[in-house]
Parts: structure tokens; sequence; C-alpha cells
């Protein structure tokens, strides 16, 4: 008897854009988002929810894309490190980390860029220690993280129409 596992229809929407797609039951939203829609600055670092590097905002919350079946985003708007841009421009956490130098390698800042930009719609004037509280969860091998903070800290201060201290 064969135990084919059937696939399944999800729609979604993804930086704004509107996707529909056949999907297996164990496919994770990181497998679909980079392996189906190529939108690779969605890393994989462990696979297993200890790194933050697949962070994406799923209607607003952070959540691990290998943690999360690509069927649980079914109706969800989805939004990775390509969706922070614009026309205008990069996003004004992108444009932070750059100036504060907190980019390395780059590996952990598609997560790191995410988690921030969920932290500053929550919270418009995080301190440091929220700042670093809120990315706890996220492991950074080449900064040190000070630098990451400290663009956390700038972009906040810029969002609110402030000159970072
Ligand atoms: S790849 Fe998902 S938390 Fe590390
Ligand atoms: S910049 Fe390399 S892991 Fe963070």
């Amino acid at each position: 008897m064969s135990l084919a596992i059937k696939s399944q229809g999800l729609r979604m929407t993804v930086n704004g854009e509107p996707v529909e797609l056949l999907v297996q039951p164990h496919e994770t939203l990181l497998q679909v988002l980079r392996e189906r829609l190529d939108l690779t600055g969605v890393k994989e670092g462990c696979g297993e929810g200890a790194c933050g590097a697949c962070t994406v905002l799923v209607d607003g919350l952070a959540r691990r894309a290998c943690l999360t079946l690509a069927l649980e985003a079914d109706g969800c708007s989805v939004l990775t490190v390509e969706g922070l841009a614009d026309d205008q421009g990069l996003s004004i956490e992108q444009q932070a980390f750059i100036e504060a130098g907190a980019v390395q390698c780059g590996f952990c800042t598609p997560g790191m860029l995410l988690a921030s930009h969920h932290l500053l719609e929550q919270n418009p004037r995080p301190d440091e220690a929220e700042i670093r509280r809120h990315l706890s969860g996220h492991i950074c091998r080449c900064t040190g993280y000070a630098k990451i903070v400290e663009a956390v800290s700038n972009a906040a201060a810029r969002k609110r129409g402030e000159e970072p201290s």
C-alpha cells in the first residue's frame, strides 16, 4: 500500500506580494521561503530553533522559520529581510546597522534586523537592557553584540525623529 503524502494549498502574502503554491505538510516555512520563493535572505543556521538566523515576521510577530511549518503561515502576511527596504532605499534599521558597523559576515543580520524591527514596532524607546533581552535568542559569531545594540538604539532614535546620542 502506498503512503503518498498529499500536497496542500498554501496562500500567504510575502513581502506584500500574494503567493499561492502547493506544499507538503512537513515542509517548513524556511524551506518554502528559501527553496521555492528564492528568498535566501532567510538564513538557516542551526535548523533547530537555537540561533535566530531564520527569523521572519508572521502577521507582525517574530517566528523561527525553521520551526514553523509552511502551512502554519496559511492566510498570513510574512515579512523577510527582502521586504524591509523599499523604493526609497534601505530601512532605518538596515541603515543603522551599516553605520554602526553591526554587520561583519552578515549571516545573523537578517534575523537581527527583523527582530529589531519587531521590537521597535512594539516599543519605540527601548533601553539597552530591553534591546539585549529582545535579541538574546539571536547568536552572532562575529560582532560581540555591542555594535548591534548600538545600531538598534540609533534606529529607535531615528524612528522617533531624533538624532542618535
Ligand atoms: S536556523 Fe532557525 S533558529 Fe537557527
Ligand atoms: S555578523 Fe557574522 S554572525 Fe553576526
